[in-house]
């Protein structure tokens, strides 16, 4: 292992294009992310051949203006980790045909990586003290999860959604109220002018035994609160009600993790996902007893490359490398 490591991490898997240069296990020396949140608020959701174009216009640039802020030429990389999976089919294709090519050109070796093993590495970037075993919480806009990480590689699924994801929930219930793409934000914002005591939204599956998860109920619920007002011709309480629908994610978040505790004793809990940028989730993990909670930098909640670069090196330096080529695969799960 050369004494510096650099790896250059590529994410395209959905809507962002992250590109980022990681020094060893952790220091960040640069990192770009070109957000299409505005190209695609006017559809009210990700247009997948929209957003490929937009991976396709992005990418070289930011790899190139990478590499001049690290001071690195490519030919001095010592890894390429890309998302491989799961995520849109073309947006995908446009990361790792980028990879390919850089790697052959450059002569580094690929590597790569599952954008859920991504994200259960974003804590970690900033936290040197945690190491496993802990429990992850991946609370994203398509997946809802916790996972236990006994090493690093050795993963086990101890619950997930039933349906809808905690951020396509957060995205769901926005549409319902009116507000913009993406409503997790949104939604975020206005709860914190409202009342979260002001409706009694059903806490799904809270007495299940399970850890498992379920928030499409959630959204009917406030559709039929939503519908109320409608129909008494009344002003819509959407702090209020974005307040309470927020506590109600939160409490089930909450209540499952602290489940997942008592059942394996680990009491290390690392967040990951968009939906780990809430603030009422980021406060009620902070303030829990029964466990320590890492989370990520803000910036880093949502897709980028540096969890990218970070969960690829660790994964080479593991062993993982087979030297075949990487393939896209956008129904990749099981990390
Ligand atoms: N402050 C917030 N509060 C609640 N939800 C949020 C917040 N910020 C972002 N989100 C939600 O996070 C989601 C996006 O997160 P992320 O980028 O991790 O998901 P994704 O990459 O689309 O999904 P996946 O990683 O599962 O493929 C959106 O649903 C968005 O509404
Ligand atoms: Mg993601």
């Amino acid at each position: 292992m050369p004494e510096n490591f650099f790896t250059l991490g590529i994410e395209t898997s959905c809507d962002d294009t992250g590109v980022a240069i990681l020094k060893n296990d952790r220091e960040v020396l640069c990192e770009y992310l070109s957000s299409q949140i505005k190209d695609h608020s006017r559809f009210g959701g990700v247009v997948p051949e929209f957003a490929a174009r937009k991976h396709l216009e992005n990418l070289l640039p930011l790899v190139n203006a990478a590499l001049n802020e690290a001071y690195i030429k490519g030919r001095d990389l010592n890894l390429i980790a890309v998302t491989r999976g799961p995520g849109l089919m073309g947006s995908l294709i446009i990361g790792v045909q980028t990879a390919l090519a850089l790697s052959q050109v450059w002569n580094v070796p690929l590597i790569g990586v599952n954008h859920l093993e991504g994200h259960l590495f974003a804590p970690l970037v900033e936290a040197e003290d945690l190491e496993p075993p802990f429990l992850s919480l991946i609370v994203s806009g398509g997946h809802t999860e916790i996972i236990k990480v006994e090493a690093f590689g050795k993963y086990e699924l101890l619950g997930q959604t039933r349906d809808d994801a905690a951020g396509e929930a957060y995205d769901k219930a926005a549409r319902v109220l009116g507000l913009k793409y993406p409503g997790g934000p949104e939604i975020d914002r206005l709860a914190k002018l409202g009342n979260s005591k002001a409706f009694n939204f059903p806490v799904p599956l809270k007495n299940s035994g399970e850890i498992e998860f379920s928030f499409s109920g959630l959204k009917t619920a406030l559709l039929g609160q939503v519908k109320k007002f409608q129909e008494a011709g009344q002003e819509i309480p959407v702090e209020d009600l974005c307040a309470s629908f927020e506590k109600a994610v939160t409490d089930s978040l909450i209540s499952k993790i602290n489940l997942a505790v008592k059942l394996t004793g680990i009491k290390r809990v690392a967040a990951s996902g968009g939906v780990s940028a809430n603030s009422a989730l980021r406060e009620a993990l902070s303030a829990q007893k029964n466990f320590k909670a890492w989370l990520p930098a803000l910036k880093r909640c949502t897709d980028n490359a540096v969890m990218i670069a970070m969960a690829g090196r660790n994964s080479w330096t593991r062993g993982n490398f087979s030297g075949g080529p990487v393939v896209p695969d956008p129904a990749l799960h099981e990390i």
